[in-house]
């Protein structure tokens, strides 16, 4: 039998899938414009196919959406709070991955510990989907990268600033960088920099990563910026508005960046914390694009997976 195809992070899969992956979920976007949500796609690619979604971190946009994205291809989704399962009172993920492959077509897993996440990977028999981890958010990258393009065109070479926590998101962004082959620049504080694995990684495949504490330098000429919460799920709040206040995106920072820049977040926000309501509700914000393509996106990751491209 072959291998699971996994989606557990931008920079172990195929330059080329990944290419595969945005252009689908923009023609999957595109054929269903004017459509009722609730429609199942014509061909329904995944009928027949179950997803289990769990869940080790509260979420909106990763839970509705995937399960959207499986109903509109035709599957089903089982939604899994992991309290509620043996899980949650000490059954192992590797017995868990052998269980839960026996009756369902993929895995979705929001958890703390990637190591989980690999650990799930390794022992499944279907394919796993990060929906994130501590360490990483590669969905919502697709969703990203699929966003910009929309709006400014093929992101290759484009200049992408983040201002902020140099978190999860962060890692993600690294990665995108070198398999989509755009300049991201970090503004960060030392304290808080990004993942030196990440860092190491885009070095070793002269990806096109820089990190600065200067975001007013950072922004200059950027095409897109983007920020995320200053307090993740899982991290300890203790002065991290202290050392992250410099790095709010507010409408001072959006005007050094180029005149038709975008702004980005993946949301949820803290407004008037990472960024300012005049700039996430302004002319350059396309968070809510953002969010919805986390729906297109996934489904095309879906069917990648599944073999049902
Ligand atoms: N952006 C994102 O993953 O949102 P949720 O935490 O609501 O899923
Ligand atoms: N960095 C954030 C992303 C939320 C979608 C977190 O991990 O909480």
């Amino acid at each position: 039998m072959a291998d699971p195809k996994h989606f557990l992070d931008i920079n172990l899969v195929d330059a080329g899938d990944l290419r595969t992956i945005i252009d689908d979920g923009i023609a999957v976007k595109q054929a269903r414009l004017g459509t009722p949500k609730g429609t199942i796609d014509p061909d329904a690619p995944l009928k027949g196919h179950a997803l289990a979604a769990i869940f080790e971190f509260p979420s909106t946009r990763t839970r509705v959406s995937f399960d959207m994205a499986m109903r509109q291809l035709g599957g089903d989704t089982i939604v899994l709070n992991s309290n509620d399962m043996q899980l949650g009172r000490g059954e192992s993920i590797a017995d868990t991955a052998r269980v839960l492959s026996r009756y369902v077509d993929a895995i979705m897993i929001r958890t703390d510990d990637h190591d989980k996440l690999q650990e799930l990977a390794e022992f499944a028999t279907v394919p796993v989907i990060n929906g994130l981890t501590n360490d990483s958010h590669p969905c919502q990258l697709m969703a990203d990268v699929m966003t910009f393009e929309e709006h400014r065109g093929p992101i290759k070479d484009k200049v992408l600033t983040w201002s902020g926590d140099g978190n999860n998101m962060v890692t993600s962004y690294i990665h995108a960088a070198g398999q989509f082959g755009f300049e991201l620049r970090i503004a960060c504080p030392e304290e808080l920099s990004p993942d030196p694995r990440a860092l190491k990684w885009a070095e070793n495949v002269g990806a096109n990563v820089h990190v600065s504490r200067d975001a007013t330098e950072a922004v200059t000429g950027a095409h897109c910026v983007i920020t995320d919460t200053w307090v993740s799920m899982g991290d300890d709040a203790a002065n991290r508005h202290n050392l992250l206040s410099p790095y709010q995106v507010d409408e001072k920072l959006m005007a050094g960046a180029d005149a038709n820049a975008i702004f980005m977040h993946c949301l949820p926000a803290h407004r008037e914390e990472e960024a300012t309501t005049g700039v996430m509700d302004g002319p350059q914000s396309v968070i809510f694009d953002e969010a919805e393509n986390r729906l297109h996106a996934q489904k095309a990751i879906l069917r990648w997976c599944l073999g049902a491209s």
